[in-house]
Parts: structure tokens; C-alpha cells; sequence
């Protein structure tokens, strides 16, 4: 349904890779709500061709880049408020990668250039996006950052690999930029830490059907779906959260504040 919530307001999304992308779900609902926006993925995911529909279907243009290049961001800044006709209003930073956990490494067996590699992606890619952002005064007054993280930042999941560091150091990010970028130009910055989601970043973790299934019966109101992500995320772009910044925001349907839940203890109960 819209309520026209985003009417006027212009933005760059990153991390549309297919239709079950979080990104993919935000821009068809920020389209709905009246935003307009640019569409952004890294080179390689180009070739994969997917995300020409979601441009024809929004009516957006795609700019490529590799957001671990601060060139690659500088033009897609310039670019895209070339092309929307101002400034921006919002930005989405969906983006994950650890060539750890692809290379099936253990966590206690790293290849530190692949951690590396997957640090510049999952967590400084967002210090570089803002960075550009900020330097290039490119975000209006009031405009919203968001980026999306895990749990793993916070408690133990074995098999996140590096990632849980990585989204810690994201999430480090989101607070220590969103200080300057709230004092000097108005603008807030949050990361919204959302439930296990069956998409190509999520299904790369080791275990991740246990996990998903696991966080579903422990959650009080199931796991968040890619879609309702993408309906926090719109509150977070749209006018009526303006003094929201520097939060971490759970969307997990109650999880990170459970001990143990019924479904789950009988799991374990002998039975007679
Ligand atoms: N799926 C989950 O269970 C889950 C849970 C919590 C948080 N998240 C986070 O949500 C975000 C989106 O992931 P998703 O689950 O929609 O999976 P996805 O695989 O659809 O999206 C990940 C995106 O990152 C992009 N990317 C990788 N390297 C890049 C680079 N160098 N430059 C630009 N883009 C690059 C990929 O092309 C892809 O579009 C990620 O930050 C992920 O960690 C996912």
C-alpha cells in the first residue's frame, strides 16, 4: 500500500542482486512510496544481468561500482544526483561478502588476505561510502543512512566465520560517522540488524538452514521476512524517524532479547 511516504526524496541503493536480495525488496517498496533512486552493485554482479529488471521495473538507472573503490563511489555520487537532480535523501548499504566462508575456511584457519579482502567489502566499504558522501555534501538535510548487519556483531554464531567481526566493525562505523555526519549536516545513520534471510549472502553461511529454522522458533514473532526489512527500512528513510541515528536496530522479531522459548526447550525434553 503507499502512503506516498518517500514522495520527493532521492537515493542510491547498493546490493540488488536478485529477487531475493533485501536491497531488491527495498527499492520495488521505496518505488511504490513515491522515492526514485539509482541502482548500484559491483561490476561482477552486473554480468549477472538481474538487476537490468529491477532498473526497468523502478524506472532507475544503474551505475556500476566496486564500493570497496573510493574512485568507483566518487562517480557514482556525482552520477546519481547528476541524474536524480539534487541531492540525496537516502542510502542503503547492503552489501556482504567473506571469501572465508565461501573458501569453506574455519574461523581458527583464516586466510588473512581473504579476511582482509572481506573486511574492505562487508564493513569499510560503508566508511568509503560515507566518506564520499560527506566530503562531496552530497546528502540533504535530514537525509538517512542505513546499513544492514547481523547478531553475530553481538553474541556467538559459529559458523558466521569472520563476518561477526566485520559486522561489529560496521556497526562501529555507522556510530562513529553517524556522530559527524549528525553534527555537521543533519543527517542520521543507523544499521538495522535483521533475522537470518533465505538470500544468496545468507545461504553462503555454513549451517544456515539450522540457524534460520532455529531463530524461527525462538523468535516470538518468527523470523523478519526480506520484505518486512524492507518496510523498517522505508520508516528509517521517511520523515518520521528524523532523531533516530548512531542505533543498532533489531528486526528479528523479538530473538536478541531471548533466553529460551517453549518450541525450543521441547526440543530437548525426553519424552516418556
Ligand atoms: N541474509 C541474511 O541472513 C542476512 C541477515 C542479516 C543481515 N544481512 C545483510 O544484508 C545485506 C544484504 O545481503 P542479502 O542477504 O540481501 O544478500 P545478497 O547476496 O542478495 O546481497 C549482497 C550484495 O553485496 C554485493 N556486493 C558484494 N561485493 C560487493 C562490492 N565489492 N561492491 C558492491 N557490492 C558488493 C553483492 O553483489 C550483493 O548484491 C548484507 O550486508 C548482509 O550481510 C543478511
Amino acid at each position: 500500500m503507499s502512503y506516498n511516504l518517500l514522495k520527493g526524496k532521492r537515493g542510491i541503493i547498493f546490493g540488488a542482486l536478485d529477487e531475493n536480495s533485501i536491497a531488491w525488496k527495498t527499492a520495488e517498496k521505496i518505488n511504490e512510496q513515491g522515492g526514485t533512486f539509482v541502482l548500484t552493485n559491483a561490476p561482477i554482479a552486473m554480468r549477472m544481468g538481474k538487476i537490468k529488471d529491477l532498473a526497468e521495473k523502478t524506472g532507475s538507472e544503474i551505475i556500476p561500482a566496486d564500493a570497496t573503490k573510493v574512485e568507483d563511489l566518487e562517480n557514482l555520487v556525482e552520477k546519481a544526483t547528476e541524474i536524480l537532480g539534487g541531492k540525496l535523501d537516502f542510502v542503503l548499504h547492503s552489501i556482504g561478502m567473506s571469501v572465508n566462508v565461501r573458501k569453506g575456511n574455519h574461523y581458527t584457519d583464516m586466510n588473512y588476505d581473504f579476511t582482509t579482502k572481506g573486511w574492505d567489502v562487508s564493513a569499510v566499504s560503508f566508511h568509503k561510502t560515507m566518506q564520499v558522501l560527506y566530503k562531496k555534501d552530497a546528502m540533504n538535510e535530514w537525509g538517512s543512512i542505513v546499513a544492514l548487519t547481523y547478531m553475530a556483531a553481538q553474541r556467538v554464531f559459529p559458523d558466521y566465520n569472520d563476518m561477526a567481526d566485520n559486522k561489529a566493525y560496521l556497526e562501529s562505523i555507522a556510530r562513529s560517522f553517524g556522530y559527524f555526519f549528525g553534527k555537521d549536516k543533519k543527517v542520521r545513520v543507523n544499521t538495522i540488524s535483521q533475522s537470518p534471510t533465505p538470500t544468496t549472502a545468507g545461504q553462503g553461511v555454513k549451517g544456515f538452514d539450522g540457524f534460520i529454522a532455529y531463530a524461527e522458533k525462538m523468535s516470538p514473532l518468527g523470523n523478519a521476512t526480506a520484505d518486512e526489512c524492507a518496510d523498517y527500512t522505508l520508516t528509517l528513510f521517511s520523515d518520521l524517524t528524523k532523531k533516530v541515528t548512531l542505533q543498532n536496530l533489531f528486526h528479528d522479531g523479538g530473538f536478541s532479547n531471548m533466553g529460551v522459548s517453549q518450541q525450543v526447550m521441547e526440543a530437548f525434553v525426553e519424552k516418556e
